[in-house]
């Protein structure tokens, strides 16, 4: 989530960064180095084991050996079957090549064994995801159900009472914890082994606007100078948490973003309330 991107990036996010993760080399899954929290995660934690068990990794085989290697956006299970991504992160895979891709859920390391693996047996891209990144919500099909995670809550389509503007709202991730010092191409690329989150707090739809003129409400934006999602992260959750219940409540998909966590530029994701994709969702997350 929060952090800058990834140099090698640069040309693939032009406009709105709506880039994948695509070169692997540089990273490195160690940490921040003792006594220098801060300069790592830009405004964001390391995640214990077992505290978001929905979050998923879309794990493609053909980027390399491993689950932090094969790692290519963040995901999270909305149904037994059912892994909720952003479009963008499917773009381009066909029948055949979906067969390179898996999901695990419910792991928080990417180096260890734990959760649910599972081949993905086909996906589905919102039918108005368009070039400007607008509904970027795609559906991967889980060849076997998971039955021992519970799925993550998602927001109900048509309310606004969990976007409040100024309300702390959650992302998690795998990606990049590099703060951009600029735009696109600016940044250096760190991408942690252990699944991070940032609080960021929601910008309303006209304070958006001023970064961003195309968003609309289909678009939630979130985040502030230092705190926000990033390369990597696409895909993943921006959740409600209400600990009491032992409940989170899913509000938008990581999309893109101008940078990462650059002043004036929150991240944009896809609204989940918003009726044409929560409605897209729901029926088909219950399949
Ligand atoms: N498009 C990016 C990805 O593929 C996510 C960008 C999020 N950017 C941001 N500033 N929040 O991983």
């Amino acid at each position: 989530m929060n952090r800058g991107k990834r140099l090698l990036f640069a040309a693939m996010t032009a406009a709105l960064g709506l880039g994948l993760l695509t070169g692997t080399s540089a990273a490195s899954p160690s940490g921040p180095p003792p006594g220098d929290p801060g300069a790592l995660v830009v405004g964001g934690t390391p995640v214990p084991d077992g505290k978001y068990p929905f979050m998923a990794t879309m794990q493609d085989a053909r980027r390399g050996p491993t689950a932090y290697n094969r790692h290519r956006c963040g995901g999270s299970l909305v149904g037994p079957r059912v892994v909720l991504t952003a479009a963008h992160c499917v773009e381009g895979y066909t029948a055949e090549t979906i067969k390179n891709v898996s999901v695990i859920v419910g792991r928080t390391q990417l180096s260890a064994t734990q959760g649910e693996e599972r081949a993905v047996a086909g996906f589905e891209i919102h039918d108005k995801y368009a070039a400007d990144g607008s509904y970027d919500v795609a559906l991967l099909f889980l060849a076997t159900p998971i039955t021992t995670i519970k799925p993550i809550q998602l927001v109900t389509p048509g309310t606004d009472a969990l976007e409040r503007p100024g309300r702390l709202v959650t992302g998690i991730g795998w990606g990049n914890m590099e703060a951009q010092p600029g735009f696109p191409g600016g940044g250096v690329v760190n991408r942690p082994d252990r699944l991070q989150e940032v609080d960021v707090p929601i910008v309303s739809n006209d304070e958006c606007a001023v970064s961003y003129p195309d968003t609309s409400d289909r678009d939630l934006c979130a985040g502030r100078t230092g705190k926000d999602t990033c390369q990597g992260d696409s895909g993943g959750p921006l959740f409600v948490s209400l600990p009491s219940r032992n409940t989170f409540i899913q509000v938008g998909v990581v999309s893109r973003g101008q940078g990462c966590a650059a002043i004036g530029y929150p991240g944009v994701y896809a609204k989940l309330s918003n009726v044409e994709i929560g409605e897209y969702i729901s029926p088909r997350a219950r399949s």
